[in-house]
């Protein structure tokens, strides 16, 4: 397909990986459109921020008129949209920015995408994709089935971040049955992985542990996701949206579903072997497990069928569970200054190498 990729949202964890792995084992060029949020990170991006084929724009995806100023210079072949308000806790807090990020944002992307689009000549405009991110939650709850989500799968979102994600969805696929745009959707389940901000349930164990501090669990630990490595999902993405079908949507997911109790005792057992020098006072990891209140409106139940991509574009991930979680935990502790400057806040001042 194309030569020329913006990726929104590209200073975050999935949308870093998506950039480092396109600059890193492809020849297109990358312009990564973020906001910059407490969410992005451009420390996450070191190891390609120095590439020729390498740009950066602090845009909001709600401001009309820079997005057209940055689709005028950078000319996309495609559009890998990953930009969103993502963390469900902070949506049930103040749904405001998912409502204006996830929703208006998306929509006034799809605009500057389509205005831009409108002019290309008919070979490029031919060539051109909206690629949308999404999640696995716009599904809702599948407790008590043994069922998984297919394409078809209707929506049914239970917090403020997954309905304003399925609000998006809508909105891109009307935009292709009304305007013709070329979209392509994908809906993914939970990912782990390097560079995944503390605040997520997989960082947040093990920076915890390390300290020594309590190991929150909702509930009772049952809720059961279906985990993906975040290198394998960036694969998949490009996988789509390089040889996907224009008005597809295709699930990803890992073939991983665990309780969130047995992530978290996983953990505990991988740091005993990998960091058996433990905080004083901590005679095993698993002795830090708390069971918190629930989140309310907690779904029990997400797993993805991936059979179409796997099929279609012959994606299968290339990690399982066993050896994502041991690569995750080895690259929190072999990269300690990443995790800590995001922990004091310093990576927002961009001041690498001084602390
Ligand atoms: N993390 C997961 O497990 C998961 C699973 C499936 C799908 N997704 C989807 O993948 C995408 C990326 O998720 P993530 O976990 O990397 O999120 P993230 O929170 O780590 O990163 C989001 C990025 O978007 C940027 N951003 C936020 N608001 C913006 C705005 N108004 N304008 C421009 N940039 C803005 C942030 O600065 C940040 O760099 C999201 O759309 C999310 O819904 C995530």
């Amino acid at each position: 397909m194309s030569s020329r990729i913006l990726v929104t949202g590209g200073a975050g964890f999935i949308g870093s990986a998506v950039v480092r792995h396109l600059i890193l084992n492809t020849p297109y060029e990358v312009a990564n459109l973020d906001k910059l949020t407490y969410a992005g990170n451009l420390e996450s991006l070191a190891t390609v921020a120095d590439s020729p084929r390498y740009r950066f724009y602090q845009v909001d995806i709600c401001d009309a008129a820079a997005l057209d100023r940055v689709f005028a210079e950078f000319r996309p072949d495609g559009v890998m949209h990953l930009a969103a308000e993502s963390h469900v806790d902070r949506s049930i807090d103040g749904p405001s920015d998912f409502i204006q990020t996830n929703i208006v944002g998306t929509y006034t992307l799809l605009e500057a995408a389509r205005r831009y689009w409108n002019g290309l000549a008919p070979k490029v405009k031919e060539a051109f994709r909206f690629h949308h991110i999404s999640t696995d939650e716009v599904y809702g709850d599948l407790e008590g089935t043994d069922d998984l989500f297919t394409e078809t799968t209707p929506y049914a979102p239970s917090s403020p971040y997954s309905a304003s994600k399925a609000s998006s969805d809508h909105l891109v696929r009307a935009w292709q049955r009304t305007y013709g745009l070329p979209v392509l959707v994908t809906n993914c389940s939970n990912n782990y992985g390097p560079f995944h901000f503390p605040e997520k349930l997989i960082p947040h164990v093990i920076l915890n542990a390390l300290a020594g501090k309590p190991l929150p669990v909702y509930g009772d630990g049952a809720q059961i996701r279906d985990w993906l490595y975040v290198e394998d999902h960036a694969r998949a993405l490009v996988e789509v949206v390089t040889r996907g079908q224009v008005g597809e949507t295709y699930n990803i997911g890992g073939h991983n579903e665990k309780r969130n109790l047995e992530v978290v005792e996983t953990l505990c057992d991988l740091l005993e072997e990998l960091a058996p020098n433990k905080p004083a006072g901590v005679t095993q990891y698993r002795d830090l497990i708390t069971f918190v209140r629930d989140r309310p409106g907690h779904d029990l139940r997400y797993a993805i069928d991936a059979s179409k991509i796997a099929r279609e574009l012959g994606w299968v991930p290339q990690e399982t569970f066993e050896s994502g979680i041991r690569k995750t935990v080895q690259w929190y502790l072999d990269n300690r200054q990443w995790w800590q400057r995001v922990l004091t806040g310093d990576y927002r001042l961009g001041r690498l190498g001084e602390s």
